[in-house]
């Protein structure tokens, strides 16, 4: 059917300004900002990568972020069905949402893991097992974690049914109602651990290693990772963004709304920076500990600081927060897709998805413990579930969407969905838009991803 033929009227969708901007900011934000950046920034040498991830999030995160919201809200449907409509006749664009699918499955299988020891860890702050101020020992309680399978798949299938009843919940009641509450909180939260921080002796070496750049580090596969960070944090290149505008509504400012997002997706991620690295100097910790950094040293940071109990409790509390909002729209994509390809009910496109989920999930939970060994291009599933959609599926869906939008769509079109309907005022600013969509970003999305990959 075409989008005149489909009930969209009767679609669910998010409901108020408020609404879309808590959950589209809760998509953004999540282990990317408390988990990621904070562990890249302090294995590729600090402010260097952070400048480099500011330009690739300015040059390509934003336009690609505004263009697939726009797509979106255009269809009012899932992305298969909105680049099917979309496009002309006969051509195949909706593979580019085929492929998001795809690495909807590979993102989740590892971030609900990742999302899984968080969530245990709540538990294991409130109890105090992890407080340590001996890396040895926080070290201990991580491997014991992750290299036992039972607890693994545990944990991650919990966290699966948590945001699978969400999900079943729907678009306003479900991912609006939970993500405009949690938002919130999780703000408060972080601002109280930074103060934390902050007030730490010895904090201001923390903020120098954030801030004052070295470019030493930087190299095309640290330019490559950085790209795919910004990829990763704006959740976009995958059909997320073009789900959730379809869900928004027609009179949403797309530009300003992405703008809102993107900064304060960068301000929670300072935050994050804030809070984690003048901890990390002040206890005389290593910033460059990787993955495990917010598993391994942060616990031992807290056990270093006075009230540090209490604080390591926020802290994880705030994390998994953050896990939520994102996981939900990772989620959503095939929910959406399934459930309006396939004509089945919302209901049964969530457990159905679930299932092949938790399969799925089962290779990444079982990375540190009974499939350690098994390996593929040289990593653990874990791993390469990461590097495949950072550093390959999201890069090419992006370069995919600008050539859409930029020679297929047309200015024109753009003109109209993102001045919704009206009149423009500012009219230069999106002849620029258009020139990066249709020049700038694909381009250089494909230089950073081919030198990253080697292939130069
Ligand atoms: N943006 C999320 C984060 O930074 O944690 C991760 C994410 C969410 C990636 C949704 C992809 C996605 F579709």
């Amino acid at each position: 059917p075409t989008p005149t033929e489909r009930p969209v009227a009767t679609r669910d969708g998010f409901t108020s300004s408020f609404g879309v901007l808590a959950a589209t900011l809760g998509s953004a934000v999540g282990l990317g900002n408390i988990w990621k950046f904070p562990y890249l920034t302090g294995t590729n040498g600090g402010a260097g990568f952070l400048v480099v991830y500011l330009l690739a999030t300015l040059l390509v995160g934003l336009p690609v972020m505004i263009a697939e919201i726009m797509l979106g809200r255009k269809a009012k449907a899932d992305p298969v069905t909105a680049m099917r409509e979309l496009a002309p006749k006969g051509q195949p664009w909706w593979l580019v949402s085929a492929a998001g699918v795809l690495a909807a499955f590979l993102i989740m299988a590892f971030y609900s893991e990742v999302a899984a020891w968080v969530f245990a860890y709540v538990f294991k702050a409130i109890d105090g097992a992890i407080l340590s101020s001996d890396p040895k020992v926080t070290t201990a309680a991580f491997k014991a974690l992750v290299g036992d399978p039972v607890q693994s798949l545990l944990w991650q299938w919990l966290v699966l049914l948590l945001i699978g009843g969400i999900l079943l919940m729907g678009v306003a009641k479900g991912i609006e109602a939970v993500t405009k509450k949690l938002m919130p909180l999780l703000f408060v939260l972080l601002l109280v651990i930074c103060v934390r921080s902050l007030m730490l002796p010895g904090a201001s070496q923390g903020l120098a290693f954030l801030f004052a750049p070295d470019f030493s580090k930087i190299n095309a596969s640290v330019l490559l990772v950085a790209m795919g960070l910004a990829f990763f944090k704006l959740s976009i290149g995958m059909g997320t963004m073009m789900t959730y505008g379809s869900y928004f509504r027609d009179d949403q400012n797309i530009p300003a709304t992405t703008l809102r997002v993107m900064g304060a997706d960068l301000f929670v991620s300072m935050l994050a920076g804030i809070a984690i690295f003048p901890a990390v100097f002040a206890f005389g910790f290593e910033p460059a500990a990787g993955p495990s950094l917010v598993f391994i040293t942060i616990p031992a940071v807290f056990a270093s600081m006075p009230f540090g109990h209490l604080f390591m409790i926020v802290f994880f509390v705030l994390t998994s927060i953050a896990a939520i909002g994102a996981m939900l729209s990772i989620l959503e994509v095939p929910v959406a897709v399934v459930s309006g390809r396939f004509g089945l009910s919302r209901k049964l496109a969530t457990l159905l998805n679930l299932v092949v989920l938790a399969a799925v999930g089962a290779t990444c939970a079982l990375s540190s413990s009974l499939l350690a060994n098994v390996k593929v291009l040289g990593r653990t599933f874990f791993d390469l579930f990461d590097f495949l959609s950072s550093s390959l599926l999201m890069p090419v869906g992006g370069i995919v969407l600008c050539i859409f939008v930029g020679w297929v769509w047309g200015y024109d079109r753009l003109r109209d969905t993102l001045s919704n309907g009206g009149v423009l005022h500012n009219e230069g600013v999106l002849r620029v838009l258009f020139f990066v969509i249709r020049f700038i970003s694909p381009v250089l999305i494909l230089v950073v991803m081919l030198n990253g990959l080697g292939v130069f």
